[in-house]
């Protein structure tokens, strides 16, 4: 299979972080074309994020389980270590937190963390047009980019629409814009010659 490796031979490790949106009902899309990219996928969503998935199904693709909350104090840590990570959708108040270097759920926690250790880190937010109409989501998102997140947003990427009817698009949101975007990666992972 081509896609990315690591220097061990093991697949690399992808973390798919999913928010609170209808898209994420879906997120299984994206873990399945992950894993086609070579990808061993984690999924973590945040706690609002945790309504929409279906967290056995998940774990059954995926092969480790749904994370969302810190674990306690003591506990040993489920999942591998990241090679990288796709925020996606990501909503209005994790970018905003986590452009404010907020870490009070797992998800951002992971987030604030990756991008201190140089994890490559891809974001693909959504969100209802009036939502992100508000300077500070786009100054949030302006200030990823300036720190190295790769920020897919724009007409281009996923049009945005009116508050009330995104649920009416769920089968329209580009799921493989993130993984596209995680080849042109370059640390850890390396393309198979
Ligand atoms: C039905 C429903 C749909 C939502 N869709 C979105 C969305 O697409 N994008 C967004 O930014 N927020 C959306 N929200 C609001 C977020 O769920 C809310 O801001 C939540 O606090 C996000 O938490 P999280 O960022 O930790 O996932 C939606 C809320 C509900 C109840």
């Amino acid at each position: 299979m081509s896609g990315p490796h690591t220097a061990n031979g093991h697949r690399p490790v992808l973390y798919v972080i999913t928010c609170g949106s209808p898209m994420a009902r879906n997120v299984g899309q994206l873990v399945d074309l992950a894993k086609r990219d070579g990808w061993d996928v984690c999924v973590v969503t945040t706690p609002d994020g945790a309504k929409f998935v279906d967290r056995a199904t998940l774990a059954r693709q995926t092969g480790h389980p749904v994370r969302t909350h810190y674990k306690n104090p003591g506990d040993l840590d489920v999942l591998p270590p990241a090679d990288a990570m796709l925020v996606c959708p990501a909503t209005v108040n994790t970018v905003n937190k986590w452009a404010a270097g907020i870490t009070d759920t797992l998800a951002l926690g992971l987030l604030v963390e990756a991008q201190g250790l140089g994890v490559p880190i891809v974001a693909v937010p959504y969100t209802n047009a009036a939502m992100a109409a508000h300077p500070a989501f786009l100054a949030g998102l302006a200030r990823l980019r300036e720190w190295g997140v790769q920020v897919l947003f724009g007409d281009h990427v996923v049009p945005l629409h009116p508050p009330g009817t995104g649920e009416g698009h769920v089968d329209d949101f580009p799921w493989a814009v993130g993984l596209a975007a995680l080849r042109g990666t370059r640390r850890p992972v390396a393309p198979v010659g």
